[in-house]
């Protein structure tokens, strides 16, 4: 890569770990064997379209892909359907109505268990009663709920009138909310009184009503589901509450049929502008991939297993590995409410413990933090049970990876490290547990039917363990359709890099035996405990603040949550700027203040781990701060080359500020 890319952010692991083959007896019960990778190879299309016709089709598809419109490809594209009956009232006509879908587990101790047939009661319910608000199909909805079972129903029920769904994570501030709601022109927004987190009630809807009252808006109902019974402001005409109009709907329900490429849900990911990209996901393309992987990659028995992803709704994993993957697919899973050290930090073993949980899907910065705890957390619980365990978000390192199979998998358990993102809708890259002897560190080999390789700057393939960059060189089912309302950015942002290769931003390098591993993103997208955060993003939430003249935010490698935020802020001066805090701790009130500004703006994931005050950032000549080199410095490494700085003395500046805590 050439000097002035951004680099890579992390490199874990190494060629020559030890590998972890299956057990012969995991192996020979495998729900999918190694035959899967010959069959894609000799006939990916028709392998596609094998998998598709796993899902019911009101009407059949005889087109598989569509790519007269490349890149914006099409998928089973004269076939019609609809996701909800697929993920639930099929599994009730076919006899497994009794089965358990849902069982949840609330923080505060409260648990609901929900079957197949109860599930398909709620849905058609809930689907009833956003048709008698107005809702419409194509019509947006944004959802803004806690970990509850209604925001699995509400998903659904929009699925099953063919209204796209955006779900905003509960976590988000009410600036970002708004964002989210106007980019999509949304007219219903569903929401909770509240949610309980590390102990206690926290309240949502207020975030709702402040983003609604920021005006602009197309909403027209905001519908409510009773949670915490906290005190809720209300609108009347607009403000609805769940109790009131979803039970007593009509369980009967005919479900709209969609074209496969009909949008099922936009979600707002972060990009490298300040701008969030709303990513679109068709119907038929998105639910072929997302069943599939599931099936596969965690070898689902639906029958036997007790699947737990512990992803939040609010996310892309959420979407297709808690919703619409394990549903499809007729799973039985677990979905909790708050956080893994409430009320102690045994609780997520003690879930598992409790149902038997025999699938575990979760993140590394989940896995360093229990690392942290110590192995005697979940060393006084019951976890035999265990059979498979995931990892996604972030670059895993080995020493995560393998006390992850040791301390949670009793050595026993294959461990599937799985890459994606939002745009692709679905796993890409990840082991087979029955089939792939695993490296941890490495996410190792596309799945069957999809094709992945490193490039050069050039764009031609690199097999020889040098670094580079990951593209998609074939399209997929689950692929993001578009960027909502902005297919010019779209274009630009993954088709541009490599012409006609999705560019993911992510660098990798492919070692002698095929095995790709991830080296972290190229661009200026930071991940942050799993999270995608864009430093030009909170850079605009910075310099929105009147005291902040200029900002630069770059990710830092962090043990735990493997990047955190770092933020260089040159303050304002003159006349106008009176309010800001003199004396002796005026740097760390102004830095207490533009935390919270942050959080305010993004959401408290988003806060600067630290912001140093400085005079000056590092610059080209032309006028491009130097990320690199301020990474260099979060990061308490030598700076490295600056002689293209048009004032090389800036670094050493910056460099004695960093030398105190900000
Ligand atoms: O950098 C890669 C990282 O997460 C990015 C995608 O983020 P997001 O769209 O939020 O989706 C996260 C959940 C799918 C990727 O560009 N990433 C995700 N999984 C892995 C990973 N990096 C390395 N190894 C993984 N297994």
């Amino acid at each position: 890569m050439p000097a002035d890319e951004p680099q890579p952010t992390t490199d874990h692991g190494t060629t020559d770990s030890p590998t972890y083959p299956p057990s012969p007896e995991f192996a020979a019960a495998a729900a999918v064997g190694a035959d899967v990778y010959d069959r894609a190879a000799a006939d990916r299309l028709g392998f596609w379209a094998e998998q598709a016709r796993t899902l019911e089709w009101e009407t059949p598809f005889s087109t598989v892909l569509d790519d007269s419109e490349a890149p914006r490809y099409g998928w089973f594209t004269d076939g019609r359907l609809n996701a909800s009956h697929n993920a639930v009232d099929r599994h009730v006509a076919a006899g497994h109505g009794d089965r358990v879908a849902l069982l949840w587990e609330g923080e505060d101790g409260g648990s609901r268990r929900i079957t197949y047939a109860e599930l398909a009661d709620d849905v058609a319910r809930a689907a009833n009663a956003l048709t008698s608000l107005g809702v419409g199909t194509g019509d947006r909805v944004a959802i803004y709920l806690p970990m509850i079972p209604e925001a699995v129903v509400a998903m659904l029920a929009c699925a099953r009138i063919g209204a796209p769904h955006s779900v905003v994570f509960g976590g988000f501030s009410a600036d970002a909310l708004h964002s989210r709601i106007l980019d999509a022109e949304a007219t219903l927004v569903i929401t909770a009184d509240g949610g309980y987190r590390r102990g206690a009630a926290s309240p949502l809807k207020p975030a709702v009503d402040d983003a609604l009252a920021k005006g602009g808006t197309a909403v027209a109902h905001v519908l409510v589901v009773r949670r915490t019974g906290g005190e809720v402001a209300w609108t009347p005409e607009r403000d609805v509450w769940w109790h009131d109009v979803v039970p007593q709907a009509s369980a009967e329900h005919e479900p709209v049929w969609v074209e496969a490429e009909h949008p099922l849900f936009i979600l707002y990911t972060s990009g490298t502008t300040g701008k969030p990209k709303g990513i679109f996901h068709s119907t038929g393309g998105y639910l072929t991939q997302t069943s599939f992987t599931h099936r596969a990659v965690f070898d689902l028995h639906p029958e036997t297993d007790v699947y737990w992803c512990t992803a939040d709704i609010g996310w892309i994993t959420g979407h297709s590995y808690v919703v619409y993957g394990p549903l499809l697919n007729g799973a039985t899973q677990v979905i909790y409410e708050g956080t893994p050290d409430t009320p102690h930090r045994g609780r997520w073993w003690e879930i598992v413990q409790k149902y038997g949980v025999t699938i575990l899907y979760t993140a590394p910065t989940a896995i360093r933090t229990c690392m942290k705890w110590g192995e005697d957390v979940p060393g006084g619980f019951d976890l035999s049970s265990l059979r498979v365990l995931g990892s996604v978000g972030e670059p895993i390192n080995p020493e995560a990876w393998t006390w992850y199979r040791r301390a949670i998998g009793g050595d026993r358990t294959p461990i599937v490290d799985t890459w994606w993102q939002t745009e692709t809708g679905a796993i890409m890259i990840s082991p087979l547990p029955g089939v792939t002897a695993a490296k941890p560190g490495s996410a190792q080999v596309p799945l069957p039917g999809v094709v992945a390789e490193v490039l050069d700057d050039a764009g031609a393939p690199i097999h020889d363990d040098r670094a580079g960059y990951l593209a998609l060189t074939e399209p997929w089912p689950a692929m993001l359709r578009g960027i909502w309302g902005d297919p010019q950015r779209f274009a630009d942002t993954y088709w541009s890099r490599f012409p006609g290769v999705y560019f993911a931003g992510d660098g990798a390098r492919r070692d002698a035996d095929g095995d790709i591993w991830l080296l972290g993103r190229v661009d200026d997208v930071m991940n942050v405990s799993g999270h995608r955060l864009s430093t030009a993003e909170i850079e605009s939430a910075l310099v929105s603040h009147p005291w902040v003249a200029e900002a630069a935010v770059v990710g830092a490698s962090d043990e735990t949550t493997g990047q955190a935020v770092v933020a260089f802020v040159i303050l304002r001066d003159g006349e106008e700027v009176t309010d800001r805090p003199s004396g002796d701790d005026a740097d760390e009130q102004v830095v207490a203040a533009l935390r919270s500004h942050v959080g305010a703006a993004i959401g408290p994931i988003a806060k600067p781990r630290s912001i140093l005050v400085v005079a000056e950032l590092p610059k080209t000549r032309s006028g491009k701060i130097m990320r690199r080199l301020l990474r260099d410095v979060a990061e308490h490494r030598d700076v490295g080359d600056v002689t293209t700085l048009a004032d090389s003395g800036v670094m050493g500046l910056i460099q004695q500020g960093m030398a105190k805590p900000a």
